[in-house]
């Protein structure tokens, strides 16, 4: 491509992204889970809360909305509901005409104590540790040489709070190749998770072998010369590649026990009958080197969302043990890129605050939402039924950016939920309920709009969830383009993307085969956290 033409691309594409930055109101577009104003966006990278900002890098591709170009896009808030969009943070190598190293996930940590010596002036240092993945055979500056498709894990650096970045050449990449019995695994070796250990005092920094199923742990002084302690796995669900690793602690009930949680991105080998990415975790301990999971925990698959859009979940640095916050790529590589949405393609989860409980005697994930209460309060709508019949029951409630709550008993149905994002006819529509039968949640996307971009995209999901005291609580988060559904006190979670006409506004409940007694409802709109901070 003549230079010229490639400048009046790049031009073009970013009055594209000015435009729409300011929009935020296209068909599907979510208005309270964050999107990039334009162009792709994969996994969440590099979440950091530091000097009370949050810093949220994710997988981008500054020129076009597939995957490609591989850099991290970069955002920041002051509550994780508001986003601020921010210039690239690490683009490409050589985009757009020759790209020789792109940017794949990894974490950032805040190097309070300068182990690096990469501060100045009293600036602390932000370093990101991120997988390299060379497009071609190259010796690097570092003088290492890498082969085609290599993956190795590397590091930059910020002194301005996360905006400008200088990686780290001399050394990169920092982990050049995975141990030596693994040395066929150069292409799958990938997304390194790194934190601080004030125990040990050292970083130690979890690498995913994706093909082996197997994270590799490695601690290090510096960040910048990393030792192999350990391994971990295979366990539990291997129905696909492991991305994503991460492991962080979390109290058990509040208590002064602390557990330890690895987190793994599985694609494909999600959750049964999803079609492809999925998250797991397992509950142990970890000494510093080795993380050792609790026999109860791999004694069945641990699923930290059990709905198709759910993926490269990890959590933020920086922020004290009881309040860890969790976020993830709301989507799924099966149908990833083929979603009708324009310019933009895919979201993050809601944040989600963790905590760890014991819930039929096993240790399991908690997950509440964050968004903004404050607006709802005095348009929260509460309703009580003493019994909803058989069929449905339109709803006053309307609007397709919704936060409802229902509790409800068993009695004559076999089914009871709600419907939202309905076209009047209900030809269009999303089921959200419980199933008595089965003792499950789940969402029915079948009849969702449009769902013939892809030939899974039509399916219910399920989650099992037993009542609390015979009665079943769930809450229902809806935006333009998404239902995520938190049931109990959060120890499921379902996720499901849709993609509904316009004026696919109403909402109703559904009861089936009978009546659902003691019914209570609270529901109030939310509004878009795009321009009007
Ligand atoms: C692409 O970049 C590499 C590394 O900078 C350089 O060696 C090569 O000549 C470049 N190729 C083209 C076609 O510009
Ligand atoms: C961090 O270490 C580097 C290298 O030793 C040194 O030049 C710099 O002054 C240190 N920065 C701070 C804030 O201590
Ligand atoms: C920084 O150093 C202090 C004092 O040695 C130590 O307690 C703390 O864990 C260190 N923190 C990090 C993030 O390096
Ligand atoms: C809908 O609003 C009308 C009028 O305010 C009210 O009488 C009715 O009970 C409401 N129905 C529901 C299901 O909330
Ligand atoms: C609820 O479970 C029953 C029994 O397995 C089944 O017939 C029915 O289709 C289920 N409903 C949904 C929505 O999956």
């Amino acid at each position: 491509m003549a230079s010229y033409v490639r400048r009046a691309l790049v031009l073009c594409l970013s009055i594209v992204q000015v435009v729409s930055a300011q929009d935020y109101t296209e068909p599907y577009r979510p208005q309270y889970h964050f999107t990039p104003a334009s162009n792709w966006m994969n996994d969440p990278n590099g979440l950091i809360y530091h000097n009370e900002i949050y810093h949220f890098f994710y997988q981008y591709n500054p020129g076009g909305s597939k995957w490609g170009a591989m850099s991290w896009g970069h955002a920041t808030s002051t509550d994780l509901i508001h986003w601020e969009h921010q210039p690239v943070a690490l683009q490409a190598r050589g985009f757009p005409g020759n790209i020789t190293e792109m940017y794949y996930s990894g974490s950032a940590v805040a190097d309070v104590n300068n182990t690096s010596g990469f501060g100045t002036d009293g600036q602390i240092p932000i370093i990101a540790i991120y997988t390299s993945h060379y497009t071609v055979e190259q010796t690097l500056p570092s003088g290492k040489s890498v082969q085609p498709s290599q993956q190795g894990q590397s590091i930059a650096y910020s002194l301005d709070e996360g905006i400008t970045w200088t990686t780290y050449d001399v050394g990169n990449p920092v982990i050049h190749e995975p141990p030596a019995e693994y040395a066929d695994q150069i292409l799958e070796f990938r997304d390194p998770a790194v934190f601080w250990h004030a125990p040990s005092s050292k970083w130690v920094a979890v690498v995913s072998l994706t093909k082996l199923h197997k994270l590799l742990i490695y601690t290090s002084d510096n960040l910048k010369e990393w030792e192999h302690v350990s391994e971990f796995g295979p366990v539990n669900a291997v129905g696909g590649m492991w991305e994503c690793p991460s492991l962080f602690p979390l109290p058990l009930d509040g208590d002064e026990e602390e557990k330890w949680i690895a987190q793994i991105g599985l694609n494909p080998g999600g959750p049964p009958g999803t079609p492809g990415s999925g998250t797991q975790y397992v509950v142990g301990q970890f000494d510093g080197t080795t993380f050792t999971a609790d026999p109860e925990s791999v004694e069945q698959t641990n699923w930290v969302d059990y709905g198709p859009d759910f993926y490269a979940a990890i959590t933020f640095g920086g922020m004290p043990v009881t309040d860890r916050v969790n976020l993830a790529w709301m989507n799924n590589w099966k149908y990833g890129e083929m979603i009708p949405t324009e310019p933009w393609r895919s979201a993050a989860s809601i944040p989600r605050r963790l905590s760890l409980s014991t819930i039929n005697d096993r240790a399991t994930l908690v997950q509440e939402p964050i968004l903004q209460e404050g607006k709802c309060w005095n348009k929260r709508r509460n309703k009580h039924w003493d019994s909803v019949p058989a069929g449905t029951t339109a709803l006053n409630s309307t609007g397709k950016a919704l936060d409802a709550t229902l509790t409800f008993s068993k009695s004559e149905s076999t089914e009871f939920g709600i419907i939202v994002q309905a076209t009047s006819d209900l030809s269009e529509q999303t089921r959200v309920g419980y199933n008595f039968t089965t003792g499950q949640l789940f969402i029915d996307r079948t009849k969702s709009g449009d769902v013939g971009f892809d030939d899974s995209f039509a399916a219910v999901y399920y989650a099992p969830l037993t009542p609390k005291d015979g009665v079943v609580t769930m809450r229902v988060l809806v935006d333009w383009s998404s239902v995520e559904v938190f049931g109990g006190a959060g120890e499921v979670a379902l996720t499901a993307q849709i993609f509904p006409s316009d004026d696919a506004v109403y909402t109703h409940l559904f009861s089936t085969d009978g009546s659902t007694s003691g019914v209570k409802l609270s529901v109030c709109p939310v509004e878009s956290v795009w321009g009007t901070k």
